[in-house]
């Protein structure tokens, strides 16, 4: 960086993702010396907080990658000695002016690089960055801003976002996180997929029966009910991080591993998709369960979501895209709060052998058990897994379905980072591959906008799911639709 300095403003930083997500893969970054010679940390919020309760505050959910790793509490003391904060409104010249003037003490005469984290309600972008970035317009140095969903409810609103936001910031400056995209197991897929050969040549129509993209969580909204009662699954977790994943299977050969090249594709793959419609959906929404002794509440019972809510907290969702490649292929989507356990995966499902020798035997039993099946785990214990049939050691002829399998737990060492570190560090790197383009968040919408105004417009009610079960029998019913079987069930 030379003369160079960055500064990172976490606005909103007394808020959940500042102190759970963003202040630690500071912290993880500064330990692992990726952050550059010179930076600062600045906290940005209403409430009035001195430098040292700032401190105080991140202090607590900073870890150190491995218990008790030797200087770690040295290098935390000196993580936080570059830790400050500053208080004011997020529509306030004022207050931004003043957190220049800070930002311009720290930087002492050093080429000013600076990086906004807007870890805040969307409606409250526009107003921070028609502020900050007033201030910086005038320097040598970049300026980014990092934005997570919720970008709008839909086509219209998020466009609307878009223009806001490009009144006063060029789209390079812009930053839109997915965090599914920081995701390692998210990032391997393009690396298993173009670099082995026993997976390219297989990646279409031609050996591909369906893919299924799943997302589960073993609890509900537990608080967070006045924001998701606004959006739903589909909105929250589908429309996006299943989508961003969809996107990079399914898309063509990049020309080069470039961010622009890779974002190409993933437009391109996106605007060749369907429109989803309505009876390729099922909405469930989980309800109050007692087990084990435990009553586990309905989502309808969190104090901050609406009476009589008909919010999805399940979905599932068949996709298809129409191009040479994927023509008729089912991508199953998944999502769901409050099921049985906490999973993301992608499983690819391919065709059965054509003429298998195994597949049936004269007296008509059949002895191969199942198609091939690659399963990406992305969470927990992330792995790589393909079913195969084998044959049984012994005498006989039988097949069992077994599976060749890449734990990382057991094949690496070292804890995997998290996904906001690898973000951040792209976005001070200038590195645009991760981030979401304005014109992929179109497309990305383009899909479900119809969809969810009909659910919406017509009050679709949910199906009814009991808390920590497998979800709506619907999902099974959809994927039946379409001769397929969910993998994780089967
Ligand atoms: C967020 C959603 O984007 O992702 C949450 O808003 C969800 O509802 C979360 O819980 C899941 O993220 P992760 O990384 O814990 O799987």
């Amino acid at each position: 960086q030379g003369g160079a300095t960055v500064s990172i403003t976490v606005v909103g930083a007394s808020g959940d993702l500042a102190k759970k997500k963003i202040f630690p893969a500071l912290f993880a970054l500064f330990y692992e010396d990726c952050l550059p010679e010179h930076f600062t940390v600045f906290g940005y919020a209403r409430s009035k907080m001195s430098d040292e309760e700032l401190r105080n505050m991140i202090s607590l959910t900073l870890t150190c990658r491995i218990d008790q790793r030797e200087n770690c509490s040295d290098k935390m003391e000196k993580f936080l000695k570059r830790c400050f904060y500053h208080s004011g409104q997020y529509n306030s010249e004022e207050g931004f002016s003043e957190l220049d003037r800070k930002l311009k003490e720290k930087e002492s005469g050093k080429v000013p690089n600076r990086l906004f984290y807007l870890s805040i309600p969307p409606n409250l972008f526009v107003d921070v960055v028609r502020s900050a970035s007033r201030t910086a317009s005038s320097q040598d140095g970049w300026t980014r801003f990092i934005v997570e969903k919720p970008f709008g409810r839909d086509s219209e609103s998020s466009g609307e976002l878009t223009r806001s936001l490009k009144k006063y910031l060029a789209e390079e400056q812009i930053f839109r996180i997915d965090h599914y995209l920081g995701k390692e197991l998210v990032e391997n897929l393009s690396v298993l997929r173009f670099s082995n050969l026993v997976f390219e040549p297989l990646w279409s129509r031609n050996y591909i029966r369906n893919v299924q993209l799943i997302f589960s969580e073993d609890f509900g909204t537990e608080g967070r009910g006045g924001y998701f009662d606004n959006y739903g699954i589909i909105r929250d977790i589908m429309q996006n991080h299943l989508l961003q994943i969809l996107a990079l299977f399914a898309m063509e050969t990049p020309v080069s591993l470039d961010a622009e090249d890779i974002r190409n594709e993933k437009v391109k793959v996106l605007r060749s998709m369907r429109k989803l419609r309505l009876e390729d959906v099922v909405v469930g929404q989980y309800k109050g369960h007692a087990k084990g002794g435990k009553t586990y509440p309905a989502y309808v019972d969190d104090p901050t979501v609406p009476a009589g809510s008909l919010t999805p907290t399940f979905a599932a969702a068949a996709l298809f895209i129409d191009n040479a490649r994927w023509d008729g292929v089912p991508f199953l989507m998944k999502a769901g709060k409050a099921l049985h356990t906490r999973r993301a995966e992608i499983r690819v499902q391919f065709r059965r052998v054509p003429g298998n020798l195994y597949r049936r035997r004269s007296s008509g039993t059949e002895l191969d058990k199942a198609a091939n099946e690659l399963v990406l785990r992305v969470q927990p214990d992330e792995a790589i897994y393909l079913k195969i049939n084998n044959k049984v050691p012994g005498l006989g002829m039988r097949l069992d379905s077994s599976e060749l399998n890449l734990l990382y737990s057991e094949r690496y060492r070292g804890e995997i980072p998290d996904a906001y570190e690898r973000l951040l560090l792209d976005a001070i790197e200038g590195e645009r591959r991760l981030f979401i383009r304005s014109d992929e968040l179109d497309a990305a919408w383009a899909i479900f906008t119809p969809v969810l105004r009909e659910l919406e417009g017509r009050r679709v009610a949910p199906e009814l799911y009991p808390y920590g079960s497998r979800g709506p029998v619907g999902a099974h019913y959809l994927a039946a639709n379409y001769n397929v079987r969910w993998g994780d069930i089967s």
